[in-house]
């Protein structure tokens, strides 16, 4: 990988980007550094207090299947346990915790990333963010996230540890092919899709250090392998009008495909056909049409309170939906 510590371009403000890098933001693949960790929001002490004063429905602690086995991604609970014991627990254990809404839970952090966004856009006038949602993620030295693609575009703010995202590109429709995106757009699916080791010979593999940032293409597919030390970011989550209208028209493509038999052959984001599209979108999701297919997440574990790392696997008739707003 390229060392853009040299070619990043330095200003007053506390963005620096590799050439070219802060007008790719919203589109392409950016890679730039920032300046989150002198908030001093991001120690040890300022997680525990952090975790200890989340509610329920904004946080997800995962843990993920290890090497050869069947991927799967499995929701679990705190039992209880204070902040420095979850931290504890992520730091041995292989486990993934997920603070969502951080704009309610710590205004705090938010900030840091909405005046980034801020930079970002005065940089790029043509850029036009919105419906921005940011989470804090803590994640074990040795955890993974598997091959996905989210939704909506997504930056990755990296503040403690390493970890090495490998990224595929998001027109490869062996990689990712229109109905599969379309099953992610609907949520009918935890977002995981298939996956063969064989595309990394495609992939961009970039590591990321503390400091620094990375965007890429909408619904590009991804997966992440933390390299060392307790893994702390922050992703956010956003759209620009293009990720929008690419949106409307994959849900409205997978409703067309699911619902009423047809195989939509044009994923056009301009022109009349794709805002005709977007409108159904909006009314479709408004209406419910397809809302019971959504996926339902279960809780099959707890934190094992006497062993920091361990979990107890909770038995199949004890899975209950977590509760998520
Ligand atoms: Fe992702």
């Amino acid at each position: 990988m390229r060392d853009v510590r040299k070619s990043a371009t330095s200003t007053a403000n506390t963005l620096a980007f590799e050439p070219g890098h802060d007008t790719s933001f919203g589109s392409g693949l950016s890679h730039f550094r920032h300046g989150f960790n002198e908030s001093g929001l991001f120690t040890d002490k300022k997680l525990a207090e952090l975790i200890d004063s989340y509610p329920r429905e904004y946080y997800m602690i995962t843990t993920m299947s290890g090497a050869g086995e069947r991927p799967e991604w499995r929701n679990g609970d705190f039992n209880g346990a204070s902040g420095k014991f979850v931290l504890n627990a992520i730091r041995s254990g292989q486990l993934w915790l997920c603070l969502r809404r951080l704009d309610l839970v710590a205004p705090e952090i938010d900030t840091l990333v909405n005046d980034a966004f801020g930079e970002i856009e005065a940089r790029n006038p043509e850029l036009k963010t919105s419906r921005r949602r940011s989470s804090l993620l803590i994640s074990s030295p040795g955890a993974r996230v598997l091959y996905h693609s989210d939704i909506p575009m997504v930056a990755l703010w990296h503040v403690r540890g390493r970890k090495r995202v490998w990224l595929y590109d998001a027109d490869n429709p062996v990689h990712l092919p229109d109905e599969t995106l379309e099953g992610v757009v609907l949520r009918e699916t935890e977002e995981e899709i298939f996956y063969d080791p064989a595309w990394d010979a495609e992939a961009a593999a970039i590591d990321l250090e503390p400091g620094w940032a990375l965007s890429w293409p909408q619904n590009a597919p991804h997966r992440v392998d933390n390299l060392d030390g307790l893994n702390v970011s922050i992703t956010t989550d956003y759209y620009t009008p293009a990720a929008q209208r690419k949106y409307g028209v994959y849900y409205t493509n997978g409703l067309m495909r699911r619902r009423f038999g047809w195989d939509p052959k044009s994923t056009a984001t301009e022109g009349a056909r794709a805002l005709a599209k977007c409108m159904a979108a909006v009314a479709m999701k408004k209406l419910g049409v397809h809302s019971q297919a959504e996926r339902d997440m279960m809780q099959s574990f707890v934190l094992d309170l006497s062993k920091p790392g361990a979990i107890d696997e909770l038995p199949q008739n004890e899975w209950r939906p977590i509760l998520q707003v």
